[in-house]
């Protein structure tokens, strides 16, 4: 039988290299095009050989319309894009705006030039928690309101989902909580260039020694121990929630939504750091600095509507996230 085929833009990268494995897995055909300007090749080797097959891969930057317009009049069977490619780098963004707003803002204009053009009616978004800013009411719903954006990065996802929501499209955003964890195979995962800034890559940094010590960045916040609360949801069921949204919009003859997707379960910074080291059977140096500025206290996840309309949950353990997190780095 013929495969649906399904583009996957910065399908090299960490979560879309998971996506990869997960599409494979339940038949479809997944077509990668990324620059590499945020991974490796290694992680295509690695998906590959998750899956034991050649995956298509195009290597260009998707905001050249030329080359879009060259691998839709090549691969014309698409039915669907999930559009990963971005920029992500919050500190970053604050520093170059411009190059989020060109990248980010610049890529999903062009594909939707090129998806209207070519009649591919159906998209994925790679959106983020951060569209809440500092939500009022815990857990977080889809209906909370878009507060301000706490940086450039935060204002382009904002912006994308109200880019797409204007298109005649069928359109499923989903706002990702904070991705943790490998493959169980440990052969894809993070391959950014640059030095992480997101909390667990900088344990695991610490924990191999790349960095002699790190900071907690706050514990004056009004949580249960005073550090920041995050939901972190393992890249494993976070890849399977694309797979969900996949099969739900090919279903659907008109839809326009977004979902959730986080474990519903807030962790303080502590406690990611005195879990890390209790699975790991290891001693992570910390301090106890200042806060970090735009930090929000407090944001978890309420899964109730993607729960509920796509039946996905979360099933991949904490424990396992740490685990492959720190033999992921331990590999690299
Ligand atoms: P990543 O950097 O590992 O993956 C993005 C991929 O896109 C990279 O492989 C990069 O080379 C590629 N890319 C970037 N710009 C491109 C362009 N113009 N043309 C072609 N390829 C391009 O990041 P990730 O963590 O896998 O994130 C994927 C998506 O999810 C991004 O849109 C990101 O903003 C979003 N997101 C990530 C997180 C997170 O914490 N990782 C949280 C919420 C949302
Ligand atoms: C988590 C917690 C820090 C490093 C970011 C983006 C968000 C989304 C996910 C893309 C915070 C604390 C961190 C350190 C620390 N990405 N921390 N010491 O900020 O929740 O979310 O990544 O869409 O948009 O903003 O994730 O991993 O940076 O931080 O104490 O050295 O860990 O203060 O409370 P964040 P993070």
């Amino acid at each position: 039988m013929k495969k649906t085929d399904i583009l996957v833009t910065g399908g090299a990268g960490y979560i879309g290299s998971h996506t990869l494995v997960e599409l494979h897995n339940s038949g479809y055909r997944p077509i990668i095009v990324d620059n590499l300007s945020n991974t490796s090749l290694e992680n295509i080797k690695g998906a590959e050989n998750i899956i034991k097959n050649k995956i298509t891969f195009y290597e260009f930057d998707c905001t050249d319309e030329d080359q879009m317009n060259e691998l839709f009049e090549l691969e014309n069977n698409i039915e669907a894009v999930i559009h990963f490619a971005a920029f992500k780098a919050v500190e970053e963004s604050v520093r170059e705006p411009k190059k989020y707003y060109d990248n980010n803002i610049g890529s999903l204009e062009v594909l939707l030039k090129i998806m209207k053009k070519y009649d591919v009616n159906n998209i994925i978004f790679s959106s983020s928690c951060t569209v809440y800013g500092s939500p009022d009411i815990l857990p977080v719903s889809e209906s909370a309101p878009f507060k301000k954006a706490e940086s450039p990065y935060g204002e382009t996802k904002q912006l994308c989902e109200k880019l797409i929501d204007e298109v005649d499209l069928n359109s499923i955003s989903l706002r990702y909580f904070n991705p943790v964890g490998s493959h169980d195979t440990c052969l894809i995962g993070d391959c950014s260039a640059d030095k992480p800034n997101n909390l667990v890559p900088i344990i695991c940094e610490v924990a191999g020694g790349k960095r002699n010590t790190m900071q907690i960045f706050g514990n004056d916040y009004k949580t249960i121990d005073g550090t920041c609360v995050r939901d972190y949801i393992h890249v494993v069921d976070l890849a399977k929630a694309h797979l969900a949204a996949l099969n739900h919009i090919l279903d659907s003859k008109k839809i326009k939504t977004a979902y959730n997707i986080g474990v519903g379960k807030g962790v303080s910074v502590q406690e990611v750091i005195d879990f890390f080291e209790k699975i790991n059977d290891l001693k992570i140096s910390y301090k106890i600095g200042p806060r970090r500025a735009g930090d929000v206290e407090e944001i978890y996840s309420d899964n109730t509507k993607i729960n509920n309309e796509l039946n996905w949950f979360p099933v991949m353990s904490f424990e396992s996230a740490l685990k492959t997190a720190w033999i992921w780095e331990k590999n690299k």
